[in-house]
């Protein structure tokens, strides 16, 4: 590349090393659809169209957990970056299309020239697009892009990326874990961490049932969309044939355990073909499980932390308590 300062110079985009093997939806539906708790795993909610359609959801009225972090973060950025050991490079798990994060990454270069910012993702062409325009408007930004899943991209941040770091890990994407296996992956994620790097963690916080119901189905019926989008990909990918008039999203908070609960339901007694594989008889009202999303009580948050051995440093919430940005460390 030539030595100029052009943007080009400024992203890259770095694939794992070892390319695993491709994440085969038509294997995953077929023994998910044979299991005894019927069940199609939330990771392949993300196509092309599916990414923009949760994109969109973000956008939604009802759905507040998006408008909400970035309350948090437009009002703390300062505090967060002073809380934070000088000279630190950032990183960002699911970064999506980085929205959220702009404005932590001005409050840094405000305070210096040159920031590195290292965006995971397994979109590529969300890395692409997001990137291009960070680096087009910050001349002090260089992007290094890493295109995988969360561990690979780790590993190779633990590997590559000088200490000390800020994590950022937004939008409530560790409510799709529960809560056993979100203390579990902080905690393997603190053990690539090193003494004097930060997490941010965005989480959105227990409330009232009308308003998180809203929040996953919306009026505009976007979530729908969102989540029968998997059938959709089904009958595109996988040589099924889901007749889309008769399934319906359904999603409902578990108050007591404190999560939404999303599954496709059966309008019908029905057979779906599903090529190569057979067939699969589904009964009226019969459900298929599609996604949890966790909410957490302060308490919880703090049993989070403490099963990842990681310190409360700040909570931050929103005005309306809606959701909370907590300040790790190791
Ligand atoms: C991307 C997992 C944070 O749980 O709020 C939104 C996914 N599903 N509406 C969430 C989602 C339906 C979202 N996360």
């Amino acid at each position: 590349m030539s030595a100029g300062c052009g943007n080009e110079s400024r992203l890259v985009i770095q694939r794992p090393d070892e390319v695993r093997e491709r994440d085969d939806y038509e294997a995953a539906l077929w023994a998910g659809l044979q299991a005894q708790r019927r069940q199609i795993p939330c990771r392949f909610l993300y196509d092309e169209r599916g990414a923009h359609l949760f994109e969109e959801i973000t956008h939604l009225d009802a759905y507040y957990p998006t408008r909400a972090e970035q309350e948090i973060l437009d009002d703390r950025a300062a505090e967060i970056v002073a809380a934070c050991p000088g000279g630190l490079n950032l990183i960002e798990l699911g970064s999506g299309s980085s929205r959220k994060t702009e404005v932590l990454i001005e409050a840094l270069l405000r305070e210096r020239e040159e920031l590195l910012f290292v965006p995971l993702d397994v979109t590529e062409e969300m890395l692409r697009l997001a990137g291009d325009a960070l680096v087009d408007q910050h001349p002090g930004l260089r992007v290094h892009a890493f295109a995988g899943e969360y561990e690979a991209g780790l590993e190779w941040v633990t590997a590559h990326v000088g200490t000390p770091r800020l994590y950022l890990w937004l939008g409530s994407s560790i409510g799709n874990f529960d809560r056993a296996q979100a203390g579990a992956f902080l905690r393997r994620m603190r053990e690539g961490m090193s003494s004097g790097d930060s997490l941010l963690l965005g989480v959105d916080l227990r409330k009232d049932k009308a308003t998180l119901e809203l929040a996953y189905d919306d009026p505009e019926g976007v979530t729908r969309d969102f989540i029968e989008n998997l059938l959709v990909r089904a009958n595109r990918e996988c040589g099924t044939d889901f007749d889309l008039s008769q399934w319906r999203m359904r999603s409902r908070y578990r108050e007591q355990a404190g999560h939404i609960e999303i599954h496709l339901e059966s309008l019908r007694a029905q057979t779906v073909r599903f090529a190569g594989h057979g067939a699969v008889r589904f009964g009226e009202g019969e459900l298929i499980h599609v996604e949890d999303s966790f909410k957490y009580s302060p308490d919880e948050l703090a049993g989070l932390a403490s099963a990842a051995e990681l310190r409360i440093l700040e909570l931050w919430t929103d005005e309306a308590g809606r959701f909370a940005s907590c300040l790790l460390r190791v």
